[in-house]
């Protein structure tokens, strides 16, 4: 199995380009299934998790092939509507498959996500959200089974905003007869992405990026062209590692829009950030100032950064408080970075109090899952000495190609097996 390798203790230099968002892709390659016709993605990220929707579409009967860098998906040929256990389990965010699935064939059988690494993630009001379109939903031996001879326009309630939720409902909604209205909706970027191509597609759809979303149904999308915005996620894992390194970077290729929660973050850690149309310059300083964060729905803080920010704070100066209000178990990483000399207590299971070290120590780590894994490489590239990350398969699900990019900015890392 592949490890990363990173002797730690250089600054970043130089210009890193941003790949296309993982977690925009996913839902936007599901949408393929409600057309019956082509269509072609275009800046798809080269990743696991893109393999795992490519194979789970193709098992659905789509065909897919990439043309001149672009991934074609053909809906036309889909003949199954059964997304089975051993697809699912690689990759939670297969669920984006059932509301599809049911809108355009009136049934769908997708095997029930089980927990993963950051938490229990249910899915209930996917499920719930479905019911309320129309569809009689059962679960049974493991799969969830939703039914419905046309799903029916309603009003849907989100307990709290969920982003695949969202996006099922959505999508589900587009082919349903009549109007719902997705309340306390997921306000993600990805969510505007995703409705903006159901639009273009066809859809009739108002106030994606608010808390209330309302999707008139039509009968038919067509086939389009998609272009997956850049990743957020990716551009705030540069961000924050030039951060802790120290050094000068300028990271293309990035929306700096969506980034707001990230960007306040960082200057307030002393950071310089410079924003451009399409790009963000970071000079790192020292000393790092300490700054509490609490992860939250976008436009807060977002979940997905927390793991790389708590390992810049370890070497702030001060204390910090990190508060994940997002998924019940995600600091796991906090007990690698414990191995490499962090100072980090954990309380009520959700609260982290960090108190800055002076620097971190190299050592053999365990990536737990993938934004942990992010945040071991930054550790790495700040320790003294040789840091060997293991199971770095969860990185390979959702960043590309990266000791390659911190490569070129300086990095003295690489993989090995
Ligand atoms: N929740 C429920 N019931 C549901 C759905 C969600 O209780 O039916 C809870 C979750 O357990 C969690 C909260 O609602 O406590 C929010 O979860 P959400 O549904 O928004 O998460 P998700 O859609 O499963 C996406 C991203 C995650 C990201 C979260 C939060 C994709 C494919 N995944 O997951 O990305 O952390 O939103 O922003 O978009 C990652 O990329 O590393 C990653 C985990």
């Amino acid at each position: 199995m592949d490890k990363i390798q990173i002797t730690g203790g250089n600054e970043l230099y130089g210009e890193v380009k941003i790949s296309g968002a993982k977690n925009a892709a996913l839902p936007l390659i599901a949408s393929s299934i409600l057309v019956n016709g082509k269509t072609c993605f275009s800046n798809v990220p080269d990743l696991m998790d893109i393999t795992s929707i490519k194979l789970l579409l193709e098992d659905l009967g789509a065909s897919c092939r990439t043309l001149k860098g672009c991934l074609e998906v053909d809906g036309s040929s889909i003949n199954k509507a059964e997304a089975e256990y051993d697809l699912v389990r690689k990759m939670r965010a297969s669920i984006l498959v059932l509301g599809p699935l049911v809108a355009r064939f009136g049934h769908a059988k997708v095997s029930l996500p089980g927990g993963c690494a950051i938490g229990a993630r249910p899915v209930n009001m996917h499920l719930s959200g479905l019911a309320a379109l129309g569809a009689s939903i059962s679960i049974e031996h493991g799969y969830i089974e939703a039914k419905a001879k046309r799903l029916i326009g309603n009003d849907i309630y989100f307990d709290m905003p969920t982003v695949t939720g969202t996006e099922n409902l959505m999508m589900a909604a587009s082919l349903a007869k009549g109007t719902s209205v997705l309340r306390n909706a997921a306000r993600e970027p990805e969510i505007v992405a995703l409705a903006d191509a159901l639009t273009k597609m066809g859809a009739k759809i108002n106030g994606a990026g608010t808390a209330i979303i309302t999707i008139e149904g039509v009968k038919k999308l067509s086939p389009v062209d998609i272009k997956i915005i850049p990743d957020r996620i990716e551009t705030g894992t540069f961000m924050v590692a030039c951060a802790a390194t120290g050094g000068d970077i300028l990271i293309k290729g990035c929306e700096p829009k969506h980034i707001g929660g990230i960007i306040n973050k960082l200057k307030a850690t002393g950071t310089i950030v410079s924003t451009f149309k399409d790009s963000v310059r970071i000079v790192g300083k020292k000393p790092i100032k300490s700054v509490d964060i609490k992860t939250l729905p976008y436009p807060g803080f977002p979940t997905d950064m927390q793991a790389q920010f708590m390992t810049l704070m370890t070497i702030a100066k001060g204390n910090t408080m990190i508060h994940e209000s997002i998924f019940e178990n995600r600091f796991v990483h906090a007990n690698e970075l414990l191995r490499m000399g962090a100072d980090i207590a954990i309380s009520q299971g959700n609260i982290a109090m960090v108190r800055g070290v002076k620097t971190l120590q190299a050592a053999p780590v365990m990536a737990s899952d993938l934004r942990a894994s992010a945040s071991l490489v930054i550790a790495g590239l700040i320790a003294r000495g040789t840091t060997v990350i293991s199971r770095v398969y969860h990185m390979d699900r959702g960043y590309e190609a990266i000791e390659k990019k911190f490569s070129l900015l300086g990095a003295d890392i690489k993989r090995i097996n």
